[in-house]
């Protein structure tokens, strides 16, 4: 048979952390403990009256497709945490799409709004779903390189540097993954200048608004109003929630760029699980106590990561947010290496920085969503193997 693949999946590979989880399981299957720092999966199940709400639908029979924009008392539910934490108003019949996750939204966002030869200006190292979907809808992705002696954050004058006429969207994450990173509100206001300036799209994804450290501030630039209709926001229930499996997100812009989006949608999931739906409502109606206590117990991991890394030399930007920490990795090392040292020697999982971006070699990608006792014991094989490379 010859090769049916589409030429369009030539550049896309088997995602770099799944591998990292197949070796994983092959080592747990010959009875090895791995401590989990590649999963970007908070270790708590879902809160208990997400689940009740989810179950009380099935049984009253809300099995069927929903609207495609979805549960029309989720979308008002979204509108309302809008209006009361990001400063944004919109409309819930004609600027919300409730999505198959976040990872759904991105696509549609791209798909909706790329053309063949358009150039996408993301942070480096970044998320590699918007690389891929980026190249699913035919566009070029320029990097734009973040450094760890600025804290990684992002200059708004290496944006501006590689902005060209092909310029058509620009990404931002944060809390960004897989950095930690916040950025300043000057952040997004030189941002939205560029936006606004070169005629351009913005894709905030802001997943892990709600997981943020030392009270900084989480900025939504799709409320600045010089640029509310260029922000194309996405978000989710996986990560403030502890609902990862549940499949849920969503996606909010102008109707002109919904409208687009939403045709993409039904041509591929139609609408996100009915009964998952009525979860998420109970998720943003419901108390926020469960989202503290989580963001509380990220926070002690988070201090004994940093605590870990403070007096070895490559050091560590202490992350603001998300659960993720990007540390430097021994001198004498590539961050493959590295990675696979510590998974086949010590046990250990993390995600080599150069999965994230060329700009993320030299660094390992380690979550601390995974026990307090797998943070502990992770961080001291950490520290033995790095200190073991300082020794000729
Ligand atoms: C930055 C970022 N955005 C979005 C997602 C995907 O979230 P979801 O589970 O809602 O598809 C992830 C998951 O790792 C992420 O790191």
């Amino acid at each position: 048979m010859r090769n049916h693949e589409a030429e369009r999946m030539q550049g896309i590979p088997f995602s770099n952390i799944r591998a990292i989880f197949e070796e994983v399981d092959r080592l747990k299957a010959q009875g090895r403990q791995i401590v989990p720092f590649h999963i970007g999966r908070p270790d708590f199940d879902t809160p208990q009256h997400i689940k009740e709400a989810a179950k009380a639908a099935l049984e009253r029979g809300l099995t069927a497709y929903t609207s495609n924009y979805g549960l029309p008392e989720l979308r008002q539910a979204i509108a309302d945490s809008l209006a009361a934490h990001n400063g944004l108003q919109v409309d819930p019949e004609r600027q919300i799409i409730v999505t198959v996750g976040a990872n759904e939204a991105v696509l549609l966002a791209m798909l909706a709004t790329l053309n063949p030869g358009d150039e996408v200006l993301i942070p480096d190292p970044m998320w590699l779903h918007y690389f891929y979907c980026a190249q699913l809808a035919g566009a070029q992705v320029v990097s734009v390189p973040l450094r760890a002696e600025q804290g990684w954050q992002l200059d708004p004058d290496d944006v501006a540097r590689r902005i060209t006429p092909r310029t058509r969207m620009v990404v931002l994450n944060s809390p960004h993954n897989p950095t930690g990173a916040v950025y300043p509100r000057e952040t997004f206001a030189a941002i939205a200048e560029l936006v606004e300036q070169h005629d351009l799209l913005l894709l905030s994804d802001e997943i892990y608004q709600k997981l943020r450290f030392d009270g900084v501030e989480h900025v939504s630039p799709g409320a600045l109003a010089q640029i509310a209709e260029r922000t194309i926001t996405v978000d989710g229930f996986s990560k403030t929630y502890a609902m990862t499996g549940w499949r849920l997100g969503y996606v909010v812009a102008s109707p002109l760029l919904i409208d687009s989006m939403v045709r993409v949608h039904q041509y591929t999931t139609v609408c996100a699980t009915s009964f998952a739906q009525a979860g998420a409502v109970a998720a943003l109606r419901g108390s926020q106590a469960c989202v503290t206590a989580m963001v509380e117990e990220f926070d002690r991991r988070r201090e004994l990561v940093v605590a870990a890394f403070a007096d070895l030399p490559g050091g560590l930007q202490p992350p603001q947010g998300a659960f993720y920490a990007f540390p430097a990795i021994p001198a004498n090392r590539t961050a493959q290496e590295w990675a696979r040292e510590l998974l086949r020697e010590h046990g250990v999982a993390v995600v080599p920085g150069d999965a994230f971006g060329s700009a993320g070699e030299g660094y390992v990608r380690l979550s601390y969503a995974c026990s307090r006792a797998d943070v502990q014991r992770g961080l001291a094989a950490l520290r033995e193997s790095y200190l073991r490379s300082l020794t000729p």
